[in-house]
Formats: C-alpha cells, sequence, structure tokens
C-alpha cells in the first residue's frame, strides 16, 4: 500500500495574487485527489507547531510574519508517492532558483521582502505529513 497523504498550504503569497485555483489545478491535472480544503488565517500557535523544526534560526521571525500575514488555502491531497510528487511540482525552496515547470519556478519571485515567498508548502515526508495534517485538519 503506497496510497499517501500530503499537507499542501498555499502560502499568503499565493493567496493574494488569486493562485489558489492554478495550485489545486496543477495538482488534480497531475492526478493526486484533493481530500479536504479549508481558508483561514493561520495563528500564532498552529504557525510555531507547524514550523518548529525551523525555530531558532534566522529567518524563523520573517517567515512566521510572511506567513500569518493573510489567509492560506490549506489542502490535504492524496495518491500513490504524492508527498514526493507534490515536492517536484513545488520547485526547490528558492523561487528565483525554482526551474520554469514548476509551480515555484512559474508562478513565485523574490519581491524584495526579506522574506521567501514562494506560494506553497508541501509535507516533506511521511512522518511529517501525518504531524501536519493533525494540525491543520485534526478532524480528517
Ligand atoms: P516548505 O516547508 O514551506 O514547504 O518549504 P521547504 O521545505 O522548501 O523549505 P524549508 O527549508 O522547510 O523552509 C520553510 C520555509 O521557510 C522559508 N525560508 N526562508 N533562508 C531563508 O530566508 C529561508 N529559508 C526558508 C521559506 O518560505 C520556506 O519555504
Ligand atoms: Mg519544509
Amino acid at each position: 500500500m503506497t496510497t499517501e497523504r500530503s499537507l499542501v498550504l498555499v502560502k499568503p503569497d499565493g493567496f493574494r495574487r488569486g493562485l489558489t485555483g492554478e495550485v489545486l489545478r496543477r495538482i488534480e491535472t497531475k492526478g493526486y485527489r484533493l481530500v479536504a480544503l479549508n481558508i483561514l488565517t493561520p495563528g500564532t500557535d498552529l504557525l510555531a507547531a507547524h514550523y518548529a523544526e525551523h525555530e531558532g534560526k534566522p529567518f524563523y521571525g520573517k517567515l512566521m510574519a510572511f506567513m500569518s500575514s493573510g489567509p492560506v488555502a490549506a489542502a490535504v491531497i492524496e495518491g500513490e508517492q504524492c508527498i514526493a510528487g507534490f515536492r517536484s511540482l513545488a520547485g526547490p525552496t528558492d523561487p528565483t532558483q525554482a526551474p520554469p515547470g514548476s509551480i515555484r519556478g512559474d508562478l513565485g519571485r523574490d519581491w524584495g521582502q526579506g522574506s521567501v515567498e514562494n506560494i506553497v508548502h508541501g509535507s516533506d515526508s511521511a512522518t511529517s505529513a501525518g504531524r501536519e495534517i493533525g494540525l491543520w485538519f485534526p478532524r480528517l
């Protein structure tokens, strides 16, 4: 059984720019299923838990300010190897370096804000996915 679930976030930059539909279109066109969707402005507690691995890093403050700057679209997606598959769709973290064809490469850029605004989040492992889905969709 290789069916997986992953947590995807359309981050505040993507949501603000009206790119939620484009991100979901790419997920669905790839063949993954949408299991759950929610639009919310994440609070500090949720973000601190979500990004606990980055606490204390130099970019943590900017990251928290960016991620709480407006609504995000949170989604749970499902499909065989969708964790790695969505990371591949998203592309590398830095949108300037992310290749054309990827979500971050096609839709993201440096806006000179001092935070890395890169349109989407995707879980990076099965362990992370389970933990993150529990945080964002506790009733799932
Ligand atoms: P994500 O967790 O959001 O899917 O992104 P990722 O795995 O590609 O990158 P990660 O290393 O987990 O970093 C989480 C988010 O923090 C911001 N970041 N800023 N040097 C920096 O200024 C820096 N490094 C990371 C980005 O928004 C990144 O997506
Ligand atoms: Mg990450």
